[in-house]
Protein backbone atom coordinates (compact mmCIF):
# COMPACT_ATOMS: atom_id res chain seq x y z
CA UNK A 1 0.00 0.00 0.00
CA UNK A 2 0.95 3.71 -1.16
CA UNK A 3 0.26 6.06 1.88
CA UNK A 4 -0.33 9.94 0.69
CA UNK A 5 -0.91 12.19 3.14
CA UNK A 6 -2.22 16.01 2.55
CA UNK A 7 -3.60 18.93 4.49
CA UNK A 8 -6.84 19.27 2.81
CA UNK A 9 -9.40 17.08 0.74
CA UNK A 10 -8.89 19.76 -1.89
CA UNK A 11 -5.36 18.35 -1.87
CA UNK A 12 -6.27 14.89 -2.08
CA UNK A 13 -8.30 15.30 -4.82
CA UNK A 14 -5.76 17.09 -6.67
CA UNK A 15 -3.30 14.69 -6.19
CA UNK A 16 -6.09 11.66 -7.26
CA UNK A 17 -7.03 13.85 -10.92
CA UNK A 18 -3.21 13.40 -11.11
CA UNK A 19 -2.99 9.50 -10.90
CA UNK A 20 -6.37 9.37 -13.24
CA UNK A 21 -4.85 12.26 -15.53
CA UNK A 22 -1.84 10.19 -16.12
CA UNK A 23 -3.84 7.02 -16.63
CA UNK A 24 -6.14 8.44 -19.41
CA UNK A 25 -2.95 9.82 -21.53
CA UNK A 26 -0.97 6.71 -21.24
CA UNK A 27 -3.71 4.15 -22.38
CA UNK A 28 -5.45 4.04 -25.32
CA UNK A 29 -8.53 2.33 -23.96
CA UNK A 30 -8.63 3.57 -20.86
CA UNK A 31 -10.76 1.23 -18.58
CA UNK A 32 -11.65 3.41 -14.84
CA UNK A 33 -13.93 2.18 -12.24
CA UNK A 34 -15.88 4.64 -10.68
CA UNK A 35 -17.13 5.61 -7.11
CA UNK A 36 -20.09 8.01 -5.64
CA UNK A 37 -20.67 9.27 -2.25
CA UNK A 38 -19.62 12.33 -1.20
CA UNK A 39 -15.77 11.87 -1.04
CA UNK A 40 -15.26 11.86 -5.00
CA UNK A 41 -16.77 15.05 -5.99
CA UNK A 42 -14.06 16.88 -5.23
CA UNK A 43 -12.17 14.66 -8.34
CA UNK A 44 -15.01 14.93 -10.62
CA UNK A 45 -14.68 18.74 -10.52
CA UNK A 46 -11.15 18.46 -11.33
CA UNK A 47 -11.66 16.07 -14.04
CA UNK A 48 -14.32 18.29 -15.90
CA UNK A 49 -12.28 20.86 -15.66
CA UNK A 50 -9.30 19.36 -17.31
CA UNK A 51 -11.31 17.98 -20.15
CA UNK A 52 -12.85 21.49 -20.97
CA UNK A 53 -9.19 22.62 -20.85
CA UNK A 54 -8.34 19.61 -23.37
CA UNK A 55 -5.50 18.11 -20.67
CA UNK A 56 -7.85 15.39 -20.49
CA UNK A 57 -10.24 13.17 -22.97
CA UNK A 58 -12.59 10.59 -22.06
CA UNK A 59 -13.60 9.58 -25.79
CA UNK A 60 -12.11 6.35 -25.62
CA UNK A 61 -12.60 5.57 -22.01
CA UNK A 62 -14.75 2.77 -20.75
CA UNK A 63 -15.96 3.05 -16.96
CA UNK A 64 -18.03 0.92 -14.08
CA UNK A 65 -19.40 2.16 -10.97
CA UNK A 66 -18.89 -0.12 -8.28
CA UNK A 67 -22.55 -0.01 -7.03
CA UNK A 68 -26.38 0.79 -7.63
CA UNK A 69 -29.42 0.72 -5.50
CA UNK A 70 -31.93 -1.65 -5.92
CA UNK A 71 -35.55 -0.16 -6.85
CA UNK A 72 -34.37 3.33 -7.72
CA UNK A 73 -34.86 4.19 -11.68
CA UNK A 74 -32.08 5.92 -13.06
CA UNK A 75 -33.05 9.15 -13.03
CA UNK A 76 -34.37 9.27 -9.68
CA UNK A 77 -32.49 11.82 -7.50
CA UNK A 78 -30.21 9.28 -5.15
CA UNK A 79 -29.55 6.69 -8.36
CA UNK A 80 -26.16 6.45 -8.83
CA UNK A 81 -26.60 6.63 -12.33
CA UNK A 82 -28.09 9.65 -12.03
CA UNK A 83 -25.47 11.11 -10.18
CA UNK A 84 -23.07 9.95 -12.70
CA UNK A 85 -24.74 11.39 -15.09
CA UNK A 86 -24.93 14.87 -13.28
CA UNK A 87 -21.88 14.98 -11.46
CA UNK A 88 -19.33 13.75 -14.20
CA UNK A 89 -20.36 12.36 -17.81
CA UNK A 90 -23.01 15.16 -18.98
CA UNK A 91 -19.96 17.31 -18.73
CA UNK A 92 -17.44 15.56 -20.16
CA UNK A 93 -16.32 14.14 -23.58
CA UNK A 94 -17.66 10.57 -22.42
CA UNK A 95 -19.71 8.05 -24.52
CA UNK A 96 -22.30 7.73 -22.53
CA UNK A 97 -22.82 4.09 -23.84
CA UNK A 98 -19.28 3.55 -22.72
CA UNK A 99 -20.15 4.21 -19.38
CA UNK A 100 -21.47 1.27 -17.57
CA UNK A 101 -23.43 1.22 -13.98
CA UNK A 102 -25.12 -1.42 -12.52
CA UNK A 103 -29.08 -1.48 -13.47
CA UNK A 104 -30.73 -1.88 -9.66
CA UNK A 105 -34.17 -2.16 -11.74
CA UNK A 106 -33.31 -5.06 -13.72
CA UNK A 107 -36.25 -7.87 -13.93
CA UNK A 108 -33.50 -10.68 -12.90
CA UNK A 109 -31.55 -8.92 -10.78
CA UNK A 110 -29.14 -12.27 -10.53
CA UNK A 111 -28.44 -12.21 -14.39
CA UNK A 112 -28.24 -8.51 -13.77
CA UNK A 113 -24.73 -9.14 -11.74
CA UNK A 114 -23.49 -11.91 -14.16
CA UNK A 115 -24.06 -9.65 -16.92
CA UNK A 116 -22.01 -6.81 -15.19
CA UNK A 117 -19.35 -9.28 -14.45
CA UNK A 118 -19.17 -10.41 -17.88
CA UNK A 119 -18.93 -6.68 -19.34
CA UNK A 120 -16.01 -5.83 -16.47
CA UNK A 121 -14.23 -8.86 -18.37
CA UNK A 122 -14.93 -8.33 -21.87
CA UNK A 123 -13.36 -4.43 -21.41
CA UNK A 124 -10.30 -6.09 -20.84
CA UNK A 125 -10.63 -5.49 -17.10
CA UNK A 126 -10.39 -2.13 -14.68
CA UNK A 127 -6.92 -0.83 -15.28
CA UNK A 128 -7.44 2.02 -12.61
CA UNK A 129 -10.45 1.82 -9.96
CA UNK A 130 -11.45 4.73 -8.15
CA UNK A 131 -13.08 3.62 -4.28
CA UNK A 132 -14.20 5.58 -1.29
CA UNK A 133 -14.36 3.97 2.26
CA UNK A 134 -17.93 3.91 4.66
CA UNK A 135 -17.05 4.85 7.87
CA UNK A 136 -17.38 1.02 8.44
CA UNK A 137 -14.66 0.34 6.16
CA UNK A 138 -17.16 -0.72 3.82
CA UNK A 139 -16.09 -0.54 -0.07
CA UNK A 140 -18.39 -0.34 -2.42
CA UNK A 141 -21.31 -1.40 -0.81
CA UNK A 142 -18.74 -4.96 0.66
CA UNK A 143 -20.35 -4.57 4.09
CA UNK A 144 -18.55 -5.49 7.19
CA UNK A 145 -18.89 -9.70 7.46
CA UNK A 146 -18.77 -10.05 3.87
CA UNK A 147 -16.84 -12.35 2.14
CA UNK A 148 -13.54 -11.15 0.89
CA UNK A 149 -13.43 -12.76 -2.71
CA UNK A 150 -16.92 -12.23 -3.61
CA UNK A 151 -18.20 -11.21 -7.13
CA UNK A 152 -20.79 -8.44 -8.34
CA UNK A 153 -23.75 -9.43 -6.78
CA UNK A 154 -27.00 -8.73 -4.46
CA UNK A 155 -26.04 -7.75 -1.16
CA UNK A 156 -27.92 -5.99 2.22
CA UNK A 157 -27.00 -2.80 3.61
CA UNK A 158 -26.07 -2.54 6.84
CA UNK A 159 -28.07 -0.35 9.46
CA UNK A 160 -24.93 1.54 9.57
CA UNK A 161 -24.71 2.40 5.87
CA UNK A 162 -28.54 3.38 5.55
CA UNK A 163 -28.45 5.57 8.73
CA UNK A 164 -25.42 7.13 7.00
CA UNK A 165 -26.62 7.57 3.25
CA UNK A 166 -30.07 8.87 4.86
CA UNK A 167 -28.45 12.20 4.99
CA UNK A 168 -29.42 11.90 1.37
CA UNK A 169 -32.93 11.15 1.68
CA UNK A 170 -36.24 12.10 3.06
CA UNK A 171 -35.96 9.98 6.00
CA UNK A 172 -34.31 6.29 6.59
CA UNK A 173 -36.92 4.51 5.55
CA UNK A 174 -36.09 5.58 1.71
CA UNK A 175 -33.06 4.09 1.55
CA UNK A 176 -33.00 1.13 -0.04
CA UNK A 177 -31.97 -2.03 1.97
CA UNK A 178 -30.51 -3.87 -1.11
CA UNK A 179 -28.44 -2.90 -3.38
CA UNK A 180 -25.81 -4.68 -6.28
CA UNK A 181 -22.27 -4.00 -5.52
CA UNK A 182 -19.14 -5.14 -7.60
CA UNK A 183 -17.66 -7.54 -5.13
CA UNK A 184 -14.24 -7.47 -3.40
CA UNK A 185 -12.97 -9.84 -5.75
CA UNK A 186 -14.68 -8.35 -8.33
CA UNK A 187 -12.69 -4.91 -7.02
CA UNK A 188 -8.93 -6.92 -6.38
CA UNK A 189 -8.57 -7.89 -9.95
CA UNK A 190 -8.44 -4.04 -10.72
CA UNK A 191 -5.15 -2.70 -11.81
CA UNK A 192 -3.95 -0.34 -9.70
CA UNK A 193 -6.70 0.86 -6.81
CA UNK A 194 -7.22 4.56 -5.34
CA UNK A 195 -9.00 5.04 -1.69
CA UNK A 196 -9.97 8.44 -1.32
CA UNK A 197 -10.69 9.03 2.65
CA UNK A 198 -11.47 12.36 4.04
CA UNK A 199 -12.74 14.29 7.36
CA UNK A 200 -12.32 12.60 11.07
CA UNK A 201 -15.69 10.47 10.34
CA UNK A 202 -12.96 8.19 8.41
CA UNK A 203 -10.31 8.22 10.94
CA UNK A 204 -11.10 4.54 12.31
CA UNK A 205 -12.02 3.12 8.92
CA UNK A 206 -8.59 4.45 7.82
CA UNK A 207 -6.73 3.00 10.69
CA UNK A 208 -8.14 -0.20 10.46
CA UNK A 209 -7.47 -0.71 6.62
CA UNK A 210 -4.04 0.21 6.66
CA UNK A 211 -2.35 -1.07 10.16
CA UNK A 212 -5.23 -3.39 11.38
CA UNK A 213 -5.17 -6.69 10.64
CA UNK A 214 -6.89 -8.08 7.31
CA UNK A 215 -10.45 -9.59 8.37
CA UNK A 216 -13.74 -9.29 6.65
CA UNK A 217 -14.71 -7.04 9.77
CA UNK A 218 -12.79 -4.17 7.86
CA UNK A 219 -13.60 -5.21 4.29
CA UNK A 220 -10.96 -2.38 2.68
CA UNK A 221 -7.76 -4.20 4.64
CA UNK A 222 -8.13 -7.11 1.82
CA UNK A 223 -6.18 -4.30 0.14
CA UNK A 224 -2.86 -4.94 1.92
CA UNK A 225 -3.20 -7.75 -0.33
CA UNK A 226 -3.64 -5.75 -3.56
CA UNK A 227 -0.64 -5.11 -5.42
CA UNK A 228 -1.09 -1.82 -6.20
CA UNK A 229 -3.35 0.53 -4.07
CA UNK A 230 -2.57 4.33 -3.26
CA UNK A 231 -4.50 5.64 -0.01
CA UNK A 232 -4.78 9.20 -0.65
CA UNK A 233 -6.02 10.85 2.91
CA UNK A 234 -6.05 14.11 4.46
CA UNK A 235 -5.27 14.86 7.83
CA UNK A 236 -8.14 14.53 9.84
CA UNK A 237 -8.72 10.78 7.99
CA UNK A 238 -4.98 10.18 8.80
CA UNK A 239 -5.35 11.08 12.73
CA UNK A 240 -4.92 7.23 13.84
CA UNK A 241 -2.43 6.54 12.01
CA UNK A 242 0.65 4.89 13.73
CA UNK A 243 2.91 4.91 11.15
CA UNK A 244 2.71 8.44 9.48
CA UNK A 245 5.88 9.46 9.67
CA UNK A 246 6.79 6.80 7.85
CA UNK A 247 4.51 7.26 5.15
CA UNK A 248 5.67 10.65 4.06
CA UNK A 249 9.60 9.30 4.45
CA UNK A 250 8.72 6.83 1.87
CA UNK A 251 6.67 9.39 -0.61
CA UNK A 252 10.03 11.65 -0.21
CA UNK A 253 12.19 9.15 -1.26
CA UNK A 254 10.51 7.98 -4.08
CA UNK A 255 12.60 7.14 -7.59
CA UNK A 256 11.81 9.63 -10.36
CA UNK A 257 10.05 6.65 -11.97
CA UNK A 258 7.62 6.11 -9.49
CA UNK A 259 6.66 9.83 -8.86
CA UNK A 260 2.83 10.21 -11.12
P1 LIG B 1 -18.88 9.13 1.28
O1 LIG B 1 -19.18 7.58 1.10
O2 LIG B 1 -17.90 9.50 0.23
O3 LIG B 1 -20.21 9.80 1.04
O4 LIG B 1 -18.37 9.31 2.67
C1 LIG B 1 -18.13 6.69 0.96
C2 LIG B 1 -18.65 5.27 0.97
O5 LIG B 1 -19.67 5.00 1.63
O6 LIG B 1 -18.04 4.41 0.30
Amino acid sequence: MEIIIRKTAEECAEFAAKIVENYLRINQRPVLGLATGSTPLRLYKILIQKNKEQAISFKKCVTFNLDEYVGLTSDHAQAYRHYMDTELFQHTDIQIENTHVPDGMAEDLRQECQRYETAIRNSGGIGLQILGIGSNAHIGFNEPMCSLSSRTWVKILSRETIRANARFFNSPEEVPKHCITMGIGTIMEAKHCIVLATGESKADAVVNMIEGPISANCPASILQMHPRTTIIVDEDAAKRLQNKSHYTWVEQNKLDWQQY
